[in-house]
């Protein structure tokens, strides 16, 4: 039989890692011939437009170039699969084209938006009598996927994020001067992200001396009493906070538009708050935003994120080969001193358009800081650093002719 295997949602660092993940598997599981690369998510398959990866991916070094490049390799998109009821002739177009194509089993690798997709399309296909085998392959920095430890990509994410405000407090603590510098995490809604700084904590660093998750109610007053306490112990105060932080009776420079899965996007609150230290602090006061940075920095990739972003993606080639349907891949960390984990899966109707949030029994009580309890969760995940193809000083990417 022959595969497809498409990418969707943000991209991570580590989400071209799970490709040659099911790539690598594919091929030398002896089964399968043609192995497909759908561009640009689903919206590939609905308009046929497939690539032989068998082509694109020559050899061996190719697909560890692959791996170690940021970003989806074969395009993303944000596409809500509608209901089957509703406009069956989307789902007629991916099946026919699947069909077209001899496709036995179809790898999505995405978050829990694209987990909606897988858990709609097994059970169209089910419904219809199909044996296309439909499996989810997680990813996201935000980490906020249910049923699974941690998500590809977070761990490099979390890596490059601790890294980087690790030279920021360097870089914001050399002036005489009372300064506060505001560091601006993705994430969405759950504050996994921006909880990971604490990891700088197993390293001596004290900073950041606050960090606001969106879980927890943000209340401008309380922020602003923080930091002038946090003042009476520190010249530079360093915070960290979540973009998904939600200031009340603010002017935040948020955009009102929402994209087809009703997320807003949420870029803009370190800039906000730092017109409010300014304007009620009246301190030197710099906001950082880490943007498309925090995904796509794989110079500081974690070796642990990458490895086992590749080892679910395989994974998930030998539970579709299982006969496996509708779930997506998930870890299970293994109790123990020493850091392990199992790869199994999950019922992709159980991630589908959910969110894990940061556990609040590692949230200080006063709402602004994480327990050191967090560390030990965070800190295996950021293990290891990935051996980069130099050129000219700089490193080398996969990339596709599209
Ligand atoms: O879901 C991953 C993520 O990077 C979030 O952390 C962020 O809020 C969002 O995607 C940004 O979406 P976009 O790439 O569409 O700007």
């Amino acid at each position: 039989m022959n595969i497809a295997v498409a990418q969707s949602g943000g991209p991570t660092s580590a989400i071209n890692a799970s490709l040659a993940g099911v790539f690598k598997a594919a091929r030398s599981s002896g089964k399968i011939e043609t192995i497909y690369g759908c561009l640009n998510g689903i919206e590939g398959v609905i308009k046929d437009r497939m690539i032989d990866l068998g082509k694109a991916i020559p050899d061996d070094e190719a697909a560890e170039l692959l791996k170690r490049t940021p970003s989806t390799a074969l395009g993303s998109c944000r596409y809500k699969l509608p209901d089957a009821d509703s406009q069956p002739q989307v789902y007629e177009d991916i099946l026919s084209c699947l069909e077209k194509h001899g496709v036995g089993a179809f790898f999505y690798i995405g978050g829990n938006d694209s987990m909606d997709t897988v858990a709609k399309l097994s059970a169209y296909f089910k419904e219809k009598g199909s044996d296309i085998k439909v499996v989810g392959v997680p990813k996201t920095i935000d980490n906020d996927l249910p049923c699974t430890d941690h998500t590809p990509g977070f761990g490099s994410a979390a890596k490059y994020v601790a890294v980087t405000t690790q030279e920021i407090i360097r870089d914001s603590s050399v002036y005489a001067l009372e300064s506060v510098t505001i560091i601006e995490v993705m994430g969405r809604h759950a504050g996994w992200l921006t909880a990971s700084t604490c990891v700088l904590r197993a390293n001596g660093e004290i900073a950041p001396h606050l960090i606001y998750l969106p879980e927890c109610e943000f209340s401008a007053q309380r922020f602003l009493d923080d930091i002038r306490e946090q003042q009476k112990k520190h010249k530079a105060v360093i915070i960290a906070v979540s973009e998904g932080v939600q200031l009340k009776d603010s002017k935040c420079l948020r955009s009102d538009k929402l994209d087809v899965f009703g997320h807003q996007q949420l870029s803009g609150i370190g800039k906000t708050l730092e017109e409010l230290v300014r304007s009620e602090i009246g301190c030197k006061v710099r906001s950082i935003e880490l943007n498309v940075m925090q995904r796509c920095s794989s110079h500081i990739a974690s070796a642990t994120d990458l490895d086992e972003a590749e080892l679910i993606g395989a994974k998930a080639v030998e539970y579709a080969l299982d006969g496996k349907s509708g779930i997506m891949m998930v870890f299970e960390r293994e109790k123990g001193e020493k850091y392990s984990v199992n790869i199994s899966c999950a019922d992709a109707a159980l991630v589908a358009n959910k969110e894990q949030f940061f556990p609040m029994e590692w949230v200080n009580d006063e709402h602004n800081n994480v327990k050191d309890e967090a560390i030990g969760y965070f800190l295996p995940l950021i293990q290891g650093e990935v051996e980069i193809k130099m050129n000219n000083g700089m490193p080398v990417h996969f990339k596709l002719d599209m």
